[in-house]
């Protein structure tokens, strides 16, 4: 069974995942699409990042900016920079023409690349295109593997930093339509993973109250990975090699929890019903992923 504020997460129509670089953002991204699909939505799987991530846990070869169904019910794409603000130009705007005439030029095109935010609002303007505009393919859930987190930050504060500039005209009825769409919690959720090492909990407790305050979006759930599984008792105390390594298990254990102990009081102080989640350490998961594996990883999601 999904851990229940899973499922309300995956309830929202667009999820956003981030955390610090290596953390298993995009493993969690991909069990949670996995996860949805199970629940009977029709999920979008999307990145942004200069080599697929994504495609290859499905054991495809890259597939770019190119929507892909790579599973049954799972569509995946990994959205660039230029095709995003051609998409931008042509469905949000409605400027075919225009953007034909002048964007396609290779000055005009540089020009427009060196422009504060434009990546950014027009990532944000084609996830949310995904999930509210996107009249062929009708997502019920679409999950953003997102950015790291300082980098993630600086993404969302960009619709209001655009909407502060004094500038006017078609860009910014856009953007104040993205941002009030980030801002509805009923339809965005965003999840921070994390692990419980020392080090990494303090910049996640630091990022928290920095999205808090700087953020439109609120975050939903914190998710605490690779948590050491506790050690069979039949297997210890065989030999005293054994018995060696189950000391250090167990040491390593005690400061794990020792660490989600604090990551909880801190959040608390954040936001006192915000869950925290607890996801097990698995050794390592085989690429194509087995999705039975990740489906019992995600379902024995611990509520701390
Ligand atoms: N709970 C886990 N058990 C075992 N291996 C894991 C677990 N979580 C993540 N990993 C492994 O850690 C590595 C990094 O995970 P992943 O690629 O999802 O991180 P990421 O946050 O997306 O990284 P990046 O910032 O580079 O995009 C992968 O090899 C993944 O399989
Ligand atoms: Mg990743």
């Amino acid at each position: 069974m999904l851990q229940e504020s899973l499922a309300e997460l995956l309830s929202k129509k667009l999820v956003m995942i981030t955390g610090k670089g290596g953390i298993g953002k995009t493993l969690v991204s991909t069990a949670l699409a996995l996860e949805a699909r199970k629940l009977g939505k029709k999920v979008c799987l999307v990145e942004s990042t200069a080599h697929d991530q994504i495609a290859p846990l499905f054991g495809s070869p890259a597939i770019g900016h190119q929507l892909t169904e790579l599973s049954p019910g799972v569509h995946v794409i990994n959205l660039n920079a230029q095709d995003n603000f051609r998409d931008f130009v042509i469905k949000h705007l409605g400027f075919a023409k225009l953007f034909e005439k002048v964007f396609t030029k290779p000055i005009v095109r540089s020009f427009i690349q060196m422009l504060p935010g434009i990546p950014q609002l027009t990532l944000l303007g084609r996830l949310f295109h995904f999930v509210e505009l996107d009249k062929d393919n009708k997502f019920d859930i679409v999950i953003f593997d997102g950015f790291a987190s300082g980098h993630f930050l600086s993404l969302m504060k960009t619709p209001d930093a655009v909407l502060h500039s004094g500038m006017t005209g078609p860009v910014i009825d856009e953007t104040k339509r993205v941002r009030d769409f980030l801002a509805d919690s009923s339809k965005v959720g965003i999840a921070l993973v994390t692990v419980p090492e020392e080090l990494i909990i303090s910049e996640a407790l630091d990022f928290s109250a920095r999205f808090a305050k700087d953020s439109p979006a609120k975050l939903t759930t914190v998710i605490a990975n690779r948590r050491w599984p506790a050690i069979a008792p039949s297997a210890a105390a065989l030999d005293s090699e054994l018995e060696a390594s189950r000391s250090y298990w167990e040491e390593q254990q005690g400061s794990q929890q020792k660490n989600l102990l604090r990551l909880q009081e801190g959040l608390k102080a954040i936001d006192p019903k915000l869950p925290l989640l607890v996801l097990e350490e698995r050794g390592s998961f085989a690429e194509p992923l087995d999705v039975p594996s990740m489906q019992a990883w995600v379902e024995g999601a611990e509520r701390l």
